[in-house]
């Protein structure tokens, strides 16, 4: 018979030694555990107004802080609770997971976390104030399962930052082969676009180029390609007399507008990779 593969859940545990008496170690003190909790949330969220890039991700008022205080004594609640199983390790990478959606960066969770450890450890201390054996066995315990819940949650972070960046190449190599498209309708026009075209034509082109130029590099900046169009009249009044002077030479009106159509889809598309 095949054995089940072990979860990460269950390989993080086994790596820092998270044993049935370290859980039942944790549910001894749970209760007695519970007083100290809003003091935790309290500190949690008084070193997070220190830090502005932290406490950027608080759109929702005080009211937001206040429902966060009460999910974080929840979610403390069960440090001390459990059962530390497959359930309660989805719930912690769901945590994790909401969080690289709300976007604070991953050095405020570990840095967090280590605000939460002090404080619980000191709590500890006030619990068993005069039996320092079962002191130190319950601190271990709790040090080993907020390993694994910090563990939990970079990876989460780690997991959603790995899609991401595959999504975004799914979407440059769709726009790669959209460029590479249109470089072969730009060869096929200058193929058979006339010597007189070509040359008559190197004004229109070089304005065409640099603007194109400037909408990529636009692009890049994320800046909108087309809201350059708008302060810039100046430059878009000669180019615009080329244009039509280009237009009314061109022999293959036909070819000509889908190379624009398509050199205009070619800007658009980078556009979109990089916002
Ligand atoms: C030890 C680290 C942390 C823990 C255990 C923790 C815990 C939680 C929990 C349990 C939730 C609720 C999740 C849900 O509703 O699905 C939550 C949401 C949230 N957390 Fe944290 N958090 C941590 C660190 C941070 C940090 C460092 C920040 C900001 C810098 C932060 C900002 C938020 C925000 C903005 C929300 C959601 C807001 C909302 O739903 O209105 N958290 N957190």
């Amino acid at each position: 018979m095949t054995r089940k593969p072990e979860s990460f859940f269950e390989e993080m545990k086994r790596y820092v030694g998270f044993s049935d008496e370290d859980a039942r170690l944790l549910q001894a003190v749970g209760a007695r555990m519970d007083p100290y909790l809003a003091g935790m949330s309290e500190r949690f969220y008084d070193q997070i107004t220190h830090h502005p890039e932290a406490g950027k991700v608080f759109t929702g008022g005080q009211e937001q802080i206040d429902r966060l205080k009460r999910t974080l004594q929840v979610w403390a609640k069960r440090l001390f609770r459990g059962p530390f199983d497959e359930d309660y390790a989805a719930e912690r990478y769901k945590i994790g997971v909401r969080h690289v959606l709300i976007g604070p960066p991953q050095r405020y969770m570990i840095s967090a976390m280590g605000v939460v450890r002090t404080h619980l450890q000191k709590s500890l201390g006030e619990v068993y104030p005069s039996e320092p054996a079962q002191l130190e066995i319950t601190q271990l315990a709790l040090d080993k399962i907020l390993n694994v819940d910090l563990n939990m949650m970079c990876e989460s972070y780690f997991q959603e930052s790995i899609r991401h960046l595959r999504e975004l190449n799914r979407r440059l190599e769709r726009a790669n082969f959209e460029l590479a498209e249109l470089s072969h309708v730009k060869t096929e026009f200058l193929a058979t676009t006339s010597h007189e075209l070509r040359t008559r034509s190197i004004p229109f082109w070089g304005s065409r180029v640099s603007f194109s130029m400037a909408c990529a590099t636009a692009a890049m900046r994320n800046v909108n390609c087309f809201a350059m169009s708008i302060p810039a009249p100046n430059t878009c009044f000669p180019l615009i007399t080329t244009c039509s002077w280009t237009l009314t030479k061109a022999r293959s009106q036909a070819q000509f507008a889908r190379f624009d159509l398509g050199h205009v889809q070619a800007v658009a598309n980078f556009s979109r990779v990089f916002a």
